[in-house]
């Protein structure tokens, strides 16, 4: 059947059954494969998109409740990858196999567009439904300091790690 769905500021239409998790809509159907399948029962965060500005599970939401409310996805975040969230995340280097950070910057974006200069506590209990198997959270939480323009520790990024070692 088909949705009209709007997709990082445009409209698309896809013909799948509504109980399809959006998640597979973007990745399979609009070939939008930035944004990760983990879990599948919205407990890692990999799958994390906005929908009208809230950083939402996009496994466990199904095509047909979506409506016209606006999906952004990872793609969609800023046109040329400098969100502040990215560019922090670059300068941070947050990232080691990659996998859960579409998610992460996602949640990281929403939460600092709803409290633009979080606390410790908020940046922590905000990003705390996001796993990250390799463990990056300590860059992350630095990362989301950076990007909300909250002074951090003297920074440690992987290159000068790599050189301490
Ligand atoms: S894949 Fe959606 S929360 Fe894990
Ligand atoms: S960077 Fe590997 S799972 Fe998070």
């Amino acid at each position: 059947m088909p949705f009209n769905l709007n997709v990082n500021g445009k409209t698309v239409t896809v013909d799948v059954p509504g109980e399809m998790p959006l998640l597979w809509a973007l990745r399979d159907v609009l070939n939008l494969k930035g944004t990760k399948y983990g879990c599948g029962i919205a407990q890692c965060g990999a799958c994390t998109v906005h929908v009208d500005g809230v950083a939402s599970r996009s496994c466990s939401i199904p095509v047909s409740t979506v409506g016209n409310k606006k999906v952004t996805t990872i793609e969609g975040l800023s046109t040329d990858g400098r969100h502040p969230v990215q560019i922090a995340w670059q300068d941070v280097d947050v990232p080691q196999c990659g996998y859960c950070q579409a998610g992460q910057i996602m949640t990281a974006a929403a939460l600092l567009a709803k409290t633009p200069k979080p606390s410790d506590e908020q940046i922590s209990t905000g990003m705390s439904g996001n796993l990250c198997r390799c463990g990056t959270y300590v860059r992350i939480h630095e990362a989301v300091k950076r990007a909300a323009g909250l002074p951090t520790a003297p920074r440690t990024t992987q290159t000068a790690r790599a050189a301490a070692e």
